[in-house]
């Protein structure tokens, strides 16, 4: 008799972005003519630089001529695509292209990573936290029971992110085995400079654990002291995973590109981790589309870095405008300088949901309620810079109207 796997009973909710589409399609069909403006998930509006474009159609070109037909891809992905990676993305910092391996998105890379680890091993991750991080490993039995009175899981080691502590993630005092870290951090924005990420590079090579360091943001860091990645700190190459995504850098949400960097010094129980990861990527994986990858590949060219720059600093044009708007509005704003997100503290300590309904239904704007990253976020709501520069003023008027 098959049974399904009883961690699924213990994740708490839908995901999180489910659960706000589902109170956004309800708000809708009992208000069709209502204009919604997201500043909810972080999706992109500006649509693939030119350079992508001119890519796809070169390589779907190739892909309708016998000549140049491509079947089956590496699992690890093409070599142009990894060596432009490996020049540009770490530049001075020696990862080389065999180090690299591209993926459909980080989000993937990140949950399905949490198999290669012994499955008694401690995950600590932040709250408020990218819910995929803790749901993963819920569902793959690491969390233990859900606890309802401390709303945590037993198993799992929360590292509190506070305005006490700046959001900025302590080292904890209990023995963990991988940490998930995030900078720029979704959700709240905010960033970890040299000192604070060589503390955790330290503590993982002291207590031999591994940091899952999630850069997917890197691209909005505007403080030239901010590390774009963790291996600019010495040894974290032995002791780190970065994911990395084009998503947010180049608007590939819809077409799906990414990468993880698995160094060789990286070794578990003797053994290098890149041995492990390719063999667990050419079991599950089939790789991502030849035509996807020649796009990605395009913006390393003089024009596409060109274009991402200039999309980048439209939306962190919006970052600002949100940034100062909420100010004036009396609300007390993280991030948005550094980072596409904003995690803003609800007035008159209004819970998350609260204000995520009053919004809606008042301004007919959706935001992400703070509680659903974690306990800490409660009193919190993140809101993203993603939007096209007219339906940000516009929301950022009708937000207005009602505080
Ligand atoms: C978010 O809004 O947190 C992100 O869009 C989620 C993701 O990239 O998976």
């Amino acid at each position: 008799m098959v049974n399904i796997n009883k961690n699924f009973s213990k994740l708490q909710n839908n995901y999180l972005f489910s659960s706000v589409n589902q109170k956004v399609s309800n708000y809708t069909s009992s208000n069709p003519n209502a204009h919604i403006i997201s500043l909810g998930i972080g999706d992109v509006s500006l649509p693939l630089p030119q350079v992508c474009i001119n890519a796809i159609h070169s390589a779907a070109d190739e892909m309708g001529n016998s000549q140049t037909f491509k079947g089956y891809g590496p699992e690890q992905g093409y070599e142009f695509l990894r060596e432009k990676i490996s020049k540009y993305d770490f530049k001075d910092l020696n990862i080389s292209p065999d180090e690299i391996f591209i993926s459909d998105g980080a989000k993937c890379d990140i949950s399905n990573i949490v198999q290669l680890f012994d499955i008694k091993s401690t995950i600590a991750i932040t709250d408020p936290v990218y819910p995929v991080y803790l749901d993963s490993n819920v569902i793959y039995g690491r969390g233990g029971e859900y606890n309802f009175d401390s709303n945590f899981f037993e198993e799992i080691v929360y590292i509190p992110l506070s305005e006490e502590n700046c959001f900025v993630p302590q080292l904890p005092k209990e023995k963990v085995d991988i940490i998930y870290l995030c900078s720029p951090n979704n959700p709240t924005g905010t960033v970890l400079d040299k000192t604070e990420l060589s503390k955790w590079v330290n503590y993982a090579l002291c207590n031999k654990c591994i940091i899952l360091f999630d850069s997917a943001y890197e691209s909005f860091i505007t403080n030239d002291n901010i590390p774009h990645s963790i291996y600019e700190i010495e040894n974290a190459k032995k002791v780190a995973i970065e994911f990395r995504s084009f998503s947010k850098t180049a608007g590939f949400t819809g077409l799906r590109c990414a990468f993880t960097v698995i160094p060789k010094e990286l070794y578990i129980d003797n053994i290098p981790l890149i041995q492990l990861y390719k063999r667990f990527k050419s079991t599950t994986f089939n790789g991502v589309s030849y035509i996807t990858q020649k796009a990605a590949e395009a913006i390393y060219s003089f024009e596409g870095q060109n274009q991402i720059t200039n999309n980048i600093s439209y939306y962190l044009y919006n970052a600002k405008l949100l940034k100062d708007s909420f100010e004036e509005m009396n609300f007390k704003v993280y991030g948005g300088t550094n980072s596409p997100y904003l995690w803003i503290k609800t007035l008159n300590n209004m819970k998350s949901w609260d204000l995520f309904d009053y919004i809606l239904e008042k301004a007919n704007v959706v935001v992400t309620p703070g509680v659903g990253f974690g306990k800490n976020g409660e009193n919190f709501f993140r809101i993203t810079a993603f939007n096209t520069l007219e339906n940000t003023l516009m929301a950022i008027e009708k937000i207005k109207k009602i505080f």
